[in-house]
């Protein structure tokens, strides 16, 4: 197995292992590189759905999807592809639902324990754009002043699903009762890595206000933190391949799809790894 660290402060290549038959002493070796790197390219791993499902299981209990598209509550479908075989358009339900992907996020940071991990697996890329692009929030850290950091640490964010919907329109994916259990949440801005110790930014376009701060006074903070976050050198994007696979740590990076052009497919699957504590999304673990 070979890991080959990109040149910017998140992101790594992973080759020479095959991921489905993956042995202990790989696994340790991959879970090490996603505490360092944060992101992990595997070209090429052409996983099947299962195989997909099971090497997502060494990074934890998965998440319920919150999309009826699926036939497994496993996957999450990130598919311009509709049910009927249609495109989706770029101001239909799907087309904007989609779209919101475009701005920075971490992945359910919505919900009370928000996710761990996601691992993204492409089936079908169009020619041109569909790129997706990670920002490294252990280095934005790192790289505010002291003055800064004493001022941003203890600050708590409210994060909510109807909230960043509204901003793209997308909420018509969801039904009433889906939205109602999806009530906004609070998370602290600055977050400390339970593996590695280090701090990170904890922000993303689900986050709406912060406690205690006028509104648009803490929208206004969220969104000049993310500004300045999302910087060189710490973006890290990937042009996708069929096949590829990826998995990123969303406690400590944020992430954005980049637009393509309207009509071809872009056909991607991901498996969302639930974040730890008492999590009401996560897949058998309650019950357990
Ligand atoms: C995701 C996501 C962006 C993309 O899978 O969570 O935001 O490029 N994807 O598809
Ligand atoms: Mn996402």
């Amino acid at each position: 197995m070979k890991v080959t660290p990109s040149d910017v402060t998140l992101g790594a290549t992973v080759t020479e292992v095959s991921l489905a038959a993956l042995s202990d002493d790989q696994w340790q070796r991959i879970e090490e590189a996603f505490h360092q790197y944060a992101v992990l390219i595997f070209p090429k791993a052409d996983l099947t759905e299962d195989e997909h499902i099971a090497f997502s299981r060494r990074f934890g209990p998965l998440e319920r999807t919150l999309s009826k598209r699926t036939a497994r509550q496993e996957i999450s479908l990130l598919s311009n592809v509709a049910k009927d075989g249609s495109i989706a358009k770029p101001d239909d339900a799907l087309g904007l639902f989609l779209k919101g992907n475009r701005y920075w996020h971490t992945d359910s940071s919505f919900k009370k324990v928000a996710a761990k991990a996601s691992l993204l697996r492409a089936l079908e890329v169009p020619d041109t754009g569909g790129d997706t692009e990670w920002a490294d929030m252990r280095a934005a850290w790192d790289a505010l002043d002291e003055v800064t950091q004493a001022r941003l640490e203890g600050l708590v964010a409210v994060h909510s699903y109807a909230y960043s919907q509204s901003k793209v329109g997308g909420i018509a994916l969801l039904t009433e009762k889906e939205r109602d259990a999806l009530p906004p949440v609070r998370h602290p801005l600055v977050r400390t890595h339970p593996a590695t110790g280090r701090k990170s930014l904890y922000v993303g376009r689900h986050a709406s206000h912060i406690i205690g701060m006028d509104e648009e006074e803490g929208r206004a903070l969220l969104a000049k933190l993310t500004e300045d976050a999302c910087q060189p050198p710490r973006i890290f994007r990937h042009r996708w391949h069929a096949g590829d696979i990826v998995a990123w740590d969303n406690r400590c990076v944020l992430h954005r799809g980049h637009p393509w052009p309207f009509g071809p497919p872009r056909v991607m699957r991901r498996t969302t790894v639930a974040g730890d504590g008492e999590n009401l999304w996560a897949i058998g673990k309650l019950e357990a």
